[in-house]
């Protein structure tokens, strides 16, 4: 159920057999020249709003707005100070919290969201779980078979797939089709989390926005699959974690 489908009442019948809900988080910036600038935002959204409906449990509005400053040169890209960014991630905790919901689980689509997020507190008696739709090994299974090494880090073709199966497909033209530069395991591992350099120099050094990424090996027959894997595994990552599970 989404929340803001949902009419007062029904929210506070749902407090009384659950206190667990589903948030998930993503971003407005460019990925590439065939991906949507809501890419991250909606995956994250799609796949809490079909774990939540697997699990009979409640998906709020993505926070889509979010820290992407890296990508401030390429247009259309919105940039949130990763200090409001977790400002406001931890008021939305705080303002639920006090209507009576306990466990927080955030579904993330978007790596620079992982640091501010994990900065929420939540009360003794309530319990904060984050996970990226990226994390499950079934979706990961399904990444590597596809792409291998040429998922790379940004506009990856899994999330292309995702949103093409969900919205829109944009044809490559000849820029997507060539081959992004590859990455080496050192830069990999120099920039998880999305530690990316200031605009000019991100946009210099990724002249299209892909970063590693082959995004043309996207399809919207993957997407489906992406979408189901996720969601299957999204739900029984938050079904064990509401039962009281902790890791
Ligand atoms: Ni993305």
């Amino acid at each position: 159920m989404k929340l803001d489908h949902l009419a007062w009442r029904e929210v506070e019948a749902y407090l009384k057999r659950s206190d667990g809900i589903i948030i998930p988080a993503g971003s407005i910036e460019q990925h590439g020249p065939m991906g949507l600038i809501g890419t991250d935002a909606l995956c994250a959204q799609a796949i809490a709003d079909g774990a939540a409906e697997i699990a009979g449990a409640i998906s709020a509005p993505c926070l889509a707005y979010a820290p992407a400053p890296f990508n401030m040169a390429f247009p259309g890209t919105i940039s949130l100070s990763p200090d409001l960014f977790a400002a406001m991630a931890q008021e939305i905790v705080a303002g639920l919290a006090s209507q009576g919901f306990g466990h927080f689980y955030f579904l993330n689509g978007h790596g620079a969201n992982l640091e501010p997020l994990r900065r929420i507190s939540v009360g003794p008696a309530a319990a904060l779980r984050i996970k990226s739709w990226w994390d499950f090994e079934p979706v990961n299974v399904l990444r590597r078979q596809w792409y291998g090494d040429w998922e790379g880090m940004h506009a990856t073709p899994s999330e292309v797939s995702i949103t093409q199966a969900l919205h829109r497909v944009i044809q490559p033209g000849e820029e997507a089709l060539a081959p992004p530069q590859k990455l080496s395991p050192e830069f990999i591992a120099a920039h998880t989390g999305d530690r990316h350099g200031p605009p000019d120099q991100h946009r210099q050094a990724f002249p299209d926005g892909r970063v590693g990424s082959h995004s043309a090996l996207a399809r919207p027959e993957h997407g489906v699959a992406l979408l189901q894997a996720a969601r299957t595994a999204v739900a029984e990552d938050f079904l064990a974690f509401v039962g009281g599970e902790t890791r």
